[in-house]
């Protein structure tokens, strides 16, 4: 993705690996500052994690096949069945930091399996290393044909509402939904796009943050103003990422997701979800809702330009507040289902 550092655009993808350093563009600190986190050990890749530090269900699992890569270089002096039980129980810690995605147990999956048959450490780490970065790879080249593909379903002047932050920021790059809207504003398209601010953790400025780096024009909207908008016929199709998709073509996304798909079934606007088929869950396995912290809904973060920081102000008094951070879109919604490998109704989703 293109950022503007100190006057100069730069190609920056959202994680990556310098030897056995896990590199991320860190994204609390945006849209006010950008800068890099580096993890230098299994413990600060799960807290990056866990903190949202990186986000988006691709991007965590990336970061998960290099926190595994990581783990495999610093500690290949041990003799290779206990390396491979410690990259086991390294792959649990990741996957118990965020359990809604399922393209982390997916990525790891493949990670794990390569070192089955390796009967040396050396060999054992190289491997994982390489498949880390594999995946990382097919991440960057999924979600560049989603664009190009879903980009077709995407009419000159739409009016487009994206909600949460299916960016570049929460893959490798391109991202999921909003490289539909990269492609068709490349396109020439004239496109605009309504922003929603997803409340709590407000993933809408990070979308705007890309959107503002690519000259999309766009604005922010309050979560409670999505139904406005489309009921006013103000939005024509409304694109989302994914965290999960169930074989029966039901969509686990950002909390909020759910209402959006109602609200725009009932005003007739296409709901189109963008996801790599890494975000599709062939196992049925159980489904965890992640339940985050209250403090995010009982906070907000915000910049002060007077003193030249950001802040964290309570804005309720001490009281019990709940924070789903996900939830299921049934497949009756859904209208397509946009992946690397084609534009899918969603009763025919391909696991
Ligand atoms: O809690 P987050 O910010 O990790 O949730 C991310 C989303 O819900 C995205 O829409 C999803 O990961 C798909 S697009 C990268």
């Amino acid at each position: 993705m293109k950022v503007k550092v100190g006057g100069e655009v730069k190609e920056y993808q959202t994680v990556w690996m310098e030897e056995d350093v896990v590199c991320m563009i860190d994204q609390t600190t945006l849209p006010f500052e950008f800068s890099i986190h580096r993890a230098r050990n299994v413990e600060e890749v799960a807290e990056a994690i866990m903190t949202m530090k990186v986000r988006g269900a691709p991007a965590i699992g990336v970061t998960a096949c290099y926190g595994l890569a990581q783990a495999a270089i610093q500690n290949c002096s041990l003799p290779p069945d206990e390396l491979k039980a410690l990259l086991s129980k390294v792959a649990a810690r990741f996957l118990a930091t965020r359990p809604t995605a399922v393209d982390m147990k997916n990525m790891v999956t493949r990670v794990l399996e390569t070192c089955e048959g390796l009967y040396s450490s050396k060999l054992i780490a190289q491997a994982v290393l390489h498949e880390a970065r594999r995946i990382a790879q097919e991440n960057v080249e999924a979600c560049r044909k989603i664009g190009e593909l879903g980009s077709s379903l995407i009419s000159e002047g739409a009016r487009i509402l994206v909600h949460c932050n299916p960016g570049a920021l929460g893959t490798v790059d391109y991202g999921t939904a909003l490289s539909i809207v990269r492609f068709a504003h490349t396109q020439g398209k004239n496109i605009f796009v309504y922003v929603t601010e997803t409340r709590p953790w407000l993933q809408g400025r990070l979308t705007s943050w890309e959107l503002t780096q690519e000259g999309v024009p766009h604005c922010l909207i309050v979560d409670a103003a999505a139904g406005y908008y489309l009921q006013r016929g103000e939005i024509d199709v409304v694109l989302v990422g994914a965290d999960r998709i169930l074989p029966n073509g039901d969509v686990i996304n950002k909390i909020g997701t759910y209402m959006l798909a109602v609200a725009a079934h009932e005003n007739g606007v296409p709901f189109i979800v963008a996801a790599p088929t890494t975000t599709l869950d062939s196992s049925s396995s159980s489904l965890k809702v992640e339940e985050r912290f209250p403090e995010e809904v009982t906070h907000v973060k915000g910049y002060n330009p007077e003193l030249g920081e950001t802040a964290r102000v309570r804005i309720h008094p001490d009281v019990r507040a709940k924070n789903p951070a996900f939830d299921v879109t049934p497949a009756k919604y859904v209208t397509l289902i946009v992946t690397e490998k084609g534009i899918f109704k969603p009763d025919k989703i391909r696991t």
